[in-house]
């Protein structure tokens, strides 16, 4: 059994990121990949304090066990397939997002780079500008953790302001299907099972 585990970073639980986030799912299912969505977007959650706790105690966790990052971590591990879905804020990717990498990427790296050869994707909303930024800092998470990444048929993003609108960027929906096609070829083929 293949698992993805896709990280809704948008507050709007039902808004865009998840739209787009559901597409590449459906497509992973339709696969045999069992998948879920965890929605992290909206609420509190910190920084990294480069504490080095990580470092020193080599226990897959974050110091910090006051928000969502040590469960997110843990879904991480659990994952052969892991999307991270960023509304973008100010040109780049959201806060949420940001804490999520950060410190998820940090604790992977300073335990063995736990999540090596694991298969990532950045899924990104936005209304007009700024996508780029955002996904280039979600695969620099995936990079430096010796992550493995597909592309898909054209840009990993959909267009829409209102909750809903990416709906209708046809273009970027079929990219979101391409992209689940790819990831569910990309992680069978890392890892053949019987
Ligand atoms: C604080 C804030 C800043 C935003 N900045 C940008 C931006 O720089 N570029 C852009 O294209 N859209 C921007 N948007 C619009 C969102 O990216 C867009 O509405 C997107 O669809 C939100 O995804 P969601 O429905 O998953 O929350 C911003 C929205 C908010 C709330």
């Amino acid at each position: 059994m293949y698992k993805a585990v896709a990280f809704n970073c948008s507050p709007r639980r039902n808004g865009n990121t998840n739209l787009l986030l559901g597409k590449v799912n459906e497509t992973l299912e339709k696969e045999g990949i069992v998948t879920e969505t965890v929605h992290v977007g909206g609420r509190p959650v910190s920084g990294c304090r480069a504490c080095m706790w990580c470092a020193e105690n080599q226990v897959r966790r974050c110091v910090n066990d006051g928000d969502f990052v040590n469960a997110a971590i843990e879904k991480m591990i659990e994952a052969d397939i892991i999307l991270i879905g960023a509304p973008v804020y100010f040109g780049s990717l959201n806060t949420e997002a940001k804490a999520l990498i950060d410190r998820a990427g940090y604790v992977a790296r300073k335990n063995k780079n736990m999540f090596r050869r694991k298969v990532g994707a950045p899924v990104i909303a936005l209304r007009r500008a700024g996508a780029l930024p955002a996904a280039d800092a979600i695969y620099h998470f995936f990079l430096l953790s010796e992550m493995v990444m597909t592309g898909a048929s054209y840009w990993n993003m959909g267009f829409g302001r209102e909750p809903g609108e990416a709906a209708g960027d046809a273009e970027g929906i079929s990219n979101m299907v391409s992209l689940g096609e790819n990831l569910a070829w990309l992680a069978k083929k890392l890892k053949p099972r019987g």
